[in-house]
Parts: C-alpha cells; structure tokens; sequence
C-alpha cells in the first residue's frame, strides 16, 4: 500500500473556519520543511490544479448553492479528484511533502455539519474522491467564529465576500463546532491549534508537533537539537 512506503513524502492539512490564519501557517511550515532541504508542494482547496482551480472560481461564486449542499459537495468532489490525480499523488510518489490549505475535512464541516448532508453520502463521496490519499496530519486552526469573521473581513478590503463568507455568524460557529468534533474522533491524525496567539508562537507550536509526530520522515537534522 502506497500510504507506507519508506520514500512517500508526508501529507499534511490545515483546517479551520474563515480568518483562523491557514494559509499564513501554510507558508510558514512549507519555508521550514524547504529550509531543511525536504521537496515540499504548497496546495490549497477548493483548487490546486488546472482542472480544479476552473472549478474554484465557478463554486465560491455560489453556482453550486442552488444544488444544494450535495450537489455543492460533488463539485468540491470532483475538484478534488483532480487535485489528487495531477497535484497531490505524484508529488507524494516523487517523496515531496505535501503541505494543503483545506481538504476533505472542509467538505465534512461546511457541505456535511453546516449543510447536513447525509453521513452516508458523504462518506462515498469522500471513499471515490480520496480513497487512500488520506492527510498523515490536520491542522485545525481553531477561533471563535467572531474574531475569524472580523479578520477575514478585515483582509477582504473591498472585495465582494464569496458564498460561504456571506453567511452569518452562527453558520461559522456550526462550522467551527465541526471541525472541533472531526479532531475529537480522529486524535490519531488531526491537533487542534489555538489561533488566537500571534502568527509566530503558532507557528511554533505548529512545527513542535510536526516533529513530534512526523520525527521519522524528517531529515536527521531537524532531530539534532
Ligand atoms: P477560500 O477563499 O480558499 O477560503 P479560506 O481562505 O477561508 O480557505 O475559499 C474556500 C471556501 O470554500 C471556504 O469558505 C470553505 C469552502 N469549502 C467548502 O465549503 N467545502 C470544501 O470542501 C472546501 C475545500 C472548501
């Protein structure tokens, strides 16, 4: 099985409502793995090849919402079927790390808990698009929704909010209750980061975890303390 083999790179998720700082962190651990000489890849969802960043622009204009939430969930489905074939198995095959801003987690707290989307069909969907290339390590960045919101507002400016920023308050909640319940059943492979510190000290925190349990991957280096 390929999630074993000694030269597969690690794949890891960061998870989180809206303004938790995600792609912050993204860039910040994608420099440290580079600075130890790791091959690393910098991906994000919805998007992340050519095929899935075409979808990208058509769900977060909301043309999915009026299929409602299973219909919005086989499009982040089928984005991520090519994410995976073009993006995120070759690198991991190449021995490259993979480093993704959302995953399949997203689809489980925005289409699934905050769509109530029925479990079973969830759970195919993620069994066709993902199969085996599941994450080694999530992420979730966790804030009350409030201070998400009012960041991400903040970083908006003027641009026009997409389809999920448009909601209000207690849909961001839901969703961080979510993400909350997923690392709570699945200890093995997600940390719940608090967001609120400034960028560095949870960044650090970040890497102290990648090298507590990714310690086997990492080069001998970043061991030698
Ligand atoms: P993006 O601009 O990347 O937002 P963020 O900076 O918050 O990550 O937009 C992605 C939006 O799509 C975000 O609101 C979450 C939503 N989303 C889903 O609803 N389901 C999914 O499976 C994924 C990957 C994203």
């Amino acid at each position: 099985m390929m999630a074993y083999a000694p030269a597969r790179g690690r794949f890891i998720t960061f998870e989180g409502g809206e303004g938790t700082g995600k792609s912050v962190q993204v860039r910040r651990l994608v420099s440290r793995l580079r600075e130890l000489g790791l091959g690393v890849v910098a991906t994000r969802e919805p998007g992340g090849s050519p095929g899935a960043e075409a979808l990208r622009d058509i769900i977060l204009a909301g043309a999915g919402a009026r299929f409602g939430s299973a219909g919005e969930a086989l499009l982040f489905s089928a984005a991520r079927i090519d994410h995976i074939d073009a993006t995120i198995a070759p690198a991991l095959r190449r021995g490259d790390w993979v480093v993704c801003d959302r995953f399949f987690d997203s689809t489980r707290a925005y289409q699934g808990v905050a769509g109530d989307l029925d479990p079973a069909l969830l759970a195919s969907l993620e069994r066709v698009a993902v199969g085996s290339c599941r994450p080694d390590l999530t992420f979730m960045l966790d804030l009350p929704a409030s201070i998400g919101m009012a960041r991400a507002t903040l970083r908006r400016g003027a641009a026009p909010a997409d389809r999920f920023e448009r909601e209000g308050l207690a849909y961001h909640e839901t969703l961080r209750r979510a993400f909350l319940a997923i690392a709570e059943t699945e200890p093995w492979r997600c940390v719940v980061i608090d967001g609120r510190p400034s960028e560095e000290v949870v960044a650090d925190a970040i890497w102290r975890v990648v090298e507590a349990r990714l310690d086997d991957a990492l080069p001998h280096s970043a061991r030698v303390r």
